[in-house]
């Protein structure tokens, strides 16, 4: 045999090893925001096992992919094998997401913070692996804090008056475009979560309790609204009526706000692009509506789920534990500042160095607000968009804020029935 031949053997025989002479492809959804994380990943994948993962980015705004995922399963479509999913979504979709209890180890299931697993293990069926912690937080620019003499605030309204000190001091020196805060308050998903966290941390609930009843309807909640509704014109430009996480991000990053609502990805936005804030950004759980009341920033995990039509199930599950795995979870968090679900990374020191805040954000996970997805399940959305809506309204000055308050109670009794 010549040398040509053998060395063709040995390479077709070191592939098969590989398992490349066998290697597949599946089809993946991934967030707009950590799309190019996804791609990293699938490459890892890919080299690892020779399969292949063709990353899909999904709409910028997250709730644009219901409409889409709705389409999808309900073709009992083989387009899409995995599926990105919001922790609100779990309730909706369960019955199209493959049970893969069976194809996860039980010691990689426990590796994940408890409640979190537990929200993709409905009645005893494992449709979703989670891939990182999302919670609202409040970024702050220290060095503007510290050249006014400030102490991050404790409450919204110290919150509020430190915006607007600083602010107006920042315009009469010369930054004409500074704001106080910016934070998402556009139709959508996000402004459900930025209202939640609010109305629950000045003590007026999280709009339908954890037993099914509407409890939005009541004074804290009101007071929560009005005051935030005081903030739009003031200490908040009116375009936080049409602003949702990256356009708000924008503003901030271009060092134009000195506090700022958002998820713990804009640290790594914030301090890595060599932008005009990178080393003066301090990050705290959100401030109380009251003294004694909690923080309560939205809790928003994000997973990973198999699509029940797929036709390469276990392939699928396969990128499914890969991707949620402590390899991938511990790339994101030093890459992109995802905060891991798996509690062993939070000792981890390669990601305690290059997110020294982990400390400040678990406690935040505690004292979270949950959205109610668990009671409302299917009838999630058409809750949170008529929440969303009426507090739109309210905000732009549209609706009263009591009389809203009180329509709205009416009609989320009505919807809440349709799970
Ligand atoms: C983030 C959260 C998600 C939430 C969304 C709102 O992506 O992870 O839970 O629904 O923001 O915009």
């Amino acid at each position: 045999m010549s040398l040509k031949k053998l060395a063709l053997g040995a390479s077709m025989l070191l592939a098969l090893a590989a398992g490349t002479a066998r290697a597949d492809t599946v089809s993946v959804f991934c967030g707009a925001t950590d799309y190019d994380l996804c791609v990293k990943a699938a490459d890892a994948w890919k080299a690892k096992t020779g399969n292949e993962a063709k990353i899909n980015k999904m709409p910028a705004q997250l709730d644009d992919a219901i409409p889409l995922y709705q389409q999808l399963l309900a073709a009992k479509s083989s387009d899409v094998d995995v599926l990105f999913l919001d922790v609100i979504w779990l309730g909706m979709f369960k019955n199209n997401l493959l049970d893969i209890k069976a194809m996860v180890p039980q010691a990689e299931q426990d590796a994940h913070f408890k409640s979190t697993l537990g929200a993709g293990d409905i009645n005893g069926q494992l449709i979703a692996l989670p891939a990182y912690m999302d919670v609202g937080l409040m970024f702050y620019r220290k060095d503007l804090l510290e050249k006014y003499g400030m102490q991050p605030p404790k409450t919204w309204d110290e919150l509020a008056a430190q915006a607007k000190e600083i602010q107006d001091k920042e315009r009469a020196a010369g930054s004409k475009d500074m704001w106080g805060y910016t934070w998402q308050a556009k139709s959508y998903e996000g402004l459900t979560c930025d209202a939640i966290e609010l109305i629950a941390s000045n003590g007026g609930g999280t709009i339908i309790a954890d037993d099914g009843k509407v409890t939005i309807d009541n004074p804290a909640a009101a007071e929560a609204i009005e005051k935030a509704k005081g903030w739009i014109g003031t200490i908040s430009p009116e375009g936080v009526l049409g602003y949702d996480e990256e356009a708000s991000r924008a503003v901030f990053e271009a060092g134009n706000s000195v506090f700022h609502r958002n998820w713990p990805y804009v640290w790594g936005t914030s301090q890595g692009g060599g932008g005009p804030i990178v080393g003066k950004v301090g990050m705290m759980p959100l401030p109380v509506g009251k003294a004694g009341e909690k923080s309560s920033g939205c809790l928003g995990p994000m997973y990973f789920g198999v699509n029940k039509y797929s036709a390469k199930p276990e392939l699928a599950a396969e990128f499914v534990r890969f991707i949620t795995g402590p390899d991938m979870q511990k790339m994101r968090a030093i890459e992109g500042a995802y905060n891991p679900s798996i509690s062993a990374l939070y000792t981890d020191p390669d990601v305690l160095k290059k997110l020294p805040f982990l400390k400040d954000t678990q406690p935040a996970f505690a004292d979270s607000a949950t959205r109610p997805s668990g009671y409302t399940g299917t009838s999630y959305n058409r809750v949170s968009q008529a929440f969303y809506r009426a507090v739109h309204d309210m905000l732009t000055g549209d609706e009263d804020v009591k009389a809203g308050l009180t329509k709205l109670s009416a009609r989320l009794e009505k919807l809440k029935e349709s799970r």
